[in-house]
């Protein structure tokens, strides 16, 4: 890696023009992220302006959305560690020109070696450095069995879409002061957590405009090109991960690569306020309580309110109480467990769940708990569409920046520290401060619970919004919100992605609300009982809008180096 100084930046700048195929010319030293972008064609918005660029390059070349999203994400492994990756997972939501809907689950799974205790000390305690930190937080990555059940609806040759991330990932690429700084942040935990010292170290702090250069993962994505879903599970790659875990007491066996699925999972659909939702099912809990919360906003015709007043506020905030309860009790994966999805997004469920509501009261986590049923910051999310009509929505994720820490070594990628969305012992919060029960205990082959909530709102079968966040629990809050903000509140795109959000996650009972938040409604919301705490930020929201005559709007989130793309 070498540092480039940014006059020196501008002379060197046809040098550093990489061609990655016939039209992919990426500048990878000055590029700038664009937040707002008017598209015809198509348009990709990601949480980084290569990516983004990398996308619209394979939409220009005549890819489709999903080829776009592909191309994206394997860039995203590259040039945003610190949650694009192929050590992790994710969820895909797609609608094709046919109309047909497809989600796709490639969340990680435990190990086969793992077991409900493991992160228990011999009286009980939680140990959550393990379930957060290094070799043994790492649950079996879905990533690159994802990015192949998604070819399926492709329409280039795979070679072609990873060719740019190969690239990026070889002759390197300048590093943005965001990314600078959290790769200093982050040092010593990466020299900590591997068992030989990855290329995110340097001797001297990293500066805006350095750039990272990624042998391993370089070779890492070749053999993906080179023999496909195998050139990871399998072969020499398989066996650099078994080796990592060896030498850094982890427990992911070649075995365990060997037998993981990515799955097509049936979406969840619903109505609501004369659109068609869809988006993900379990083993993320987004779908499910984006269902319950909107259908709730309906039952009290939100459209009725405004934006942040203290009345939709608080309204808001109480739905997301009763659905994270919920989560809480219920959610799991439902291959391991029995969950009562029909129930929960019941009309009469719901309305039960609202009865105790009083307007103007702020409720409680000690009173309002799970429904009874009487039956049995970081992860990333990126859009792309297409002139044909196809819309991909992706959030994935290593869990916290930059997963695990740990790379593997000769492979160059981190692995995820995921294993920490299960619930280690039911009642103990995990790092998004979710708690959960027996359906997330830790199970080997089983995939921990979700918040992702990659979605596509249709209007008449056709794309109209396709969203999705970052953010850990705050992931389906921020989604609900920016929906309800553009199809009740009649807010544009770009308010709906850059103004304050809020998030109640039943417990800790408090309400978040981000800087920026108008203080007048939080003296209402304080005056009403609520205990409000502040967050520097919630959520990083992509959205792309198909507005009537076809044409797209593309907001990339102000939070941070997101980036949208478009022609
Ligand atoms: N790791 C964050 C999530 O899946 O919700």
């Amino acid at each position: 890696m070498q540092k480039i100084s940014s006059l020196v930046k501008f002379i060197i700048l046809s040098a550093c023009i990489i061609s990655c195929g016939p039209t992919h010319r990426l500048n990878t030293t000055t590029y700038e992220s664009k937040k707002v972008v008017e598209a015809k064609y198509g348009a990709v918005v990601s949480a980084h302006a290569l990516a983004s660029e990398v996308g619209l390059q394979i939409l220009k070349d005549g890819g489709n959305a999903v080829d776009a999203a592909i191309a994206t994400q394997l860039a995203l492994a590259v040039v945003y560690p610190a949650a694009g990756n192929i050590g992790g997972g994710g969820f895909s939501v797609i609608h094709l020109k046919d109309g047909r809907n497809i989600t796709i689950d490639y969340r990680e799974t435990a190990p086969g070696a793992a077991f409900r205790d493991m992160y228990l000390d011999k009286n009980g305690n939680p140990l959550m450095d393990l379930s957060q930190n290094g070799h043994l937080a790492a649950g079996v990555p879905g990533t690159v069995a994802g990015i192949f059940e998604c070819m399926k609806y492709a329409s280039l040759p795979f070679k072609k879409l990873i060719d740019p991330a190969i690239m990026l990932a070889d002759k390197g690429f300048a590093i943005t002061a965001n990314e600078a700084a959290s790769l200093n942040h982050t040092k010593e935990d990466f020299i900590k957590m591997n068992t030989v010292v990855p290329v995110f170290v340097k001797s001297t702090p990293w500066e805006a405009g350095d750039i990272l250069i990624q042998k391993d993962l370089a070779k890492t994505l070749s053999l993906i090109k080179d023999h496909g879903q195998k050139g990871f599970y399998e072969g020499e790659t398989a066996a650099l991960i078994a080796a990592e875990m060896k030498r850094g007491h982890g427990i992911i066996s070649e075995e365990d690569l060997r037998k993981y699925e990515a799955k097509n999972r049936t979406p969840v659909e619903f109505e609501y306020q004369g659109y068609q939702i869809v988006t993900m099912p379990l083993s993320s809990s987004g779908g499910v309580i984006l269902q319950q919360m909107l259908k709730m906003s309906a039952m009290k015709n939100i459209s009725s309110m405004q934006f942040e007043t203290p009345e939709s506020v608080q309204l808001m905030t109480e739905i997301e109480r009763r659905a994270y309860a919920d989560r809480a009790k219920y959610l799991g994966d439902p291959d391991f467990y029995k969950i009562p999805i029909k129930t929960l997004v019941s009309e009469a469920y719901l309305q039960g769940r609202l009865k105790d509501y009083k307007p103007g009261v702020a409720g409680s986590s000690e009173v309002t708990k799970e429904g009874v049923i009487h039956e049995s910051d970081e992860t990333t999310h990126f859009s792309v569409a297409d002139k044909y009509g196809n819309a991909v929505s992706i959030t994935t994720t290593l869990n916290g920046g930059y997963g695990s820490r740990t790379v593997v070594a000769g492979a160059g990628f981190l692995l995820n520290n995921e294993m920490d969305d299960f619930s280690v012992k039911p009642g103990v919060p995990n790092m998004y401060g979710a708690v959960g029960q027996e359906a997330n205990a830790v199970q080997p082959g089983k995939r921990m619970l979700s918040s992702m909530t990659p979605t596509i709102v249709l209007k008449d079968n056709k794309p109209f919004i396709v969203l999705g966040t970052p953010g850990g629990t705050t992931i389906t809050t921020s989604v609900y919100q920016t929906i309800v903000d553009m199809l009740d509140f009649k807010m544009s795109a770009i308010d709906a992605v850059n103004k304050p959000k809020f998030h109640h996650q039943w417990l800790p009972d408090q309400l978040d609300l981000e800087k920026g938040f108008d203080p007048e409604v939080a003296k209402s919301l304080i005056k009403m009982g609520y205990k409000i705490k502040y967050r520097s930020s919630i959520g990083r929201t992509e959205v792309i809008q198909i507005n009537p005559d076809g044409t797209m709007t593309a907001v990339a989130d102000h939070r941070g180096d997101d980036s949208a793309a478009g022609y």
